[in-house]
């Protein structure tokens, strides 16, 4: 069989068995397809970055293990586990099971970090940058990887996520500028050499309700880590302590910037101004107008 037989063969099959979830709208049929193609091939790269490459030839073995790695998929484990390789504001990333796979939605809170760390650093002036929630290290991966004038501090509560940051570090040759500590929100950094020294926090923390993420795909559910999406019983537990312990590790001036989940936008930028703690409050909305990025500048 040559390879458009076997690609048209596996798409037929793949047809009715795989449902997409809206929050990878990078994941198609073809993506994924190329996305496993390359990995039977020994080659593992994110399904955006696989989708426009031509399929490298397979051998008789590489082919059994293509359908061995359909089958997992059409199983439901999520395809950036298979692939090992997620895309992050264009970087390509480490995944794996020990941490939530950076999601294309995200990259709205990434490209607004990444443009307060340009605003606020140059050559001469390196700021610091700590990303809490961490995860698999994708936000402040990227804004280092983009922006040389960036030290950054990253922080999960889980150590296996800390554990797959530092390979994300090392991958991408960042480990003179980037580095990752276990602990519950900021407590990894609560010294005196860091309490008022950074000059941008970023986070992407749980905020879906304990309720509803019992309700959620079983792709999600069966696969990824739970507390990377539990925000207690309103979903807001994690942003409303992000919000009060925050501005003590920011400088004077200092912003933070976090995600925020679909309809709690205005809540929280309510919850921001009640504090009296900063001297703007700003919100990115997405293509259908709904807040998911606030930024707040420390008084
Ligand atoms: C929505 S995920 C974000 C991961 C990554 N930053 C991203 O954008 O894909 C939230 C992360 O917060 C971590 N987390 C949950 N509770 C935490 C806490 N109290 N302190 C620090 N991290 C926490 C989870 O382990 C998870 O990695």
């Amino acid at each position: 069989m040559d390879k458009e037989e076997l690609f048209k063969k596996i798409s037929d099959e793949l047809e009715d068995k795989l449902h997409f979830l809206d929050d990878k709208p990078e994941e198609t049929i073809i993506s994924t397809i190329n996305a496993l193609w390359f990995k039977a091939a020994g080659i593992p790269i994110s399904a955006e970055r696989a989708v426009n490459l031509s399929l490298p030839d397979l051998t008789e073995n590489q082919i059994i293990y293509l359908s061995e790695l359909i089958q997992m998929r059409i199983e439901n484990t999520p395809l950036a586990y298979i692939t090992g390789r997620q895309n992050f504001m264009e970087v390509e990333l480490l995944t794996d099971r020990r941490a939530l796979i950076p999601r294309k939605e995200t990259e709205l809170l990434g490209k607004k970090a990444l443009q307060l760390s340009r605003e606020l650093s140059d050559p001469d002036k390196k700021i610091y940058v700590m990303d809490v929630c961490c995860g698999s290290g994708n936000l402040g991966i990227t804004v280092a990887y983009y922006n040389p004038n960036c030290i950054v501090f990253a922080s999960d509560i889980s150590q296996e996520a800390v554990d797959l940051t530092r390979e994300n570090i090392n991958f991408l040759n960042l480990n003179e500028r980037v580095s990752a500590n276990q602990g519950d929100m900021m407590e990894a950094y609560d010294k005196d050499e860091y309490r008022g020294k950074f000059d941008l926090i970023i986070c992407n923390p749980p905020y879906i309700s304990s309720s509803k993420v019992q309700k959620m795909d079983v792709e999600i559910s069966m696969n990824e880590p739970m507390a990377a999406f539990d925000g207690g019983m309103l979903g807001i537990k994690i942003i409303q302590k992000l919000v009060h312990d925050g501005p003590k590790f920011l400088r004077n001036a200092g912003w933070m910037v976090f995600e925020v989940g679909l309809g709690q936008g205005q809540l929280i930028h309510q919850l921001c101004e009640r504090t009296q703690l900063f001297s703007q409050i700003k919100t990115v909305s997405d293509g259908s107008d709904n807040i998911r990025v606030i930024s707040v500048q420390k008084s």
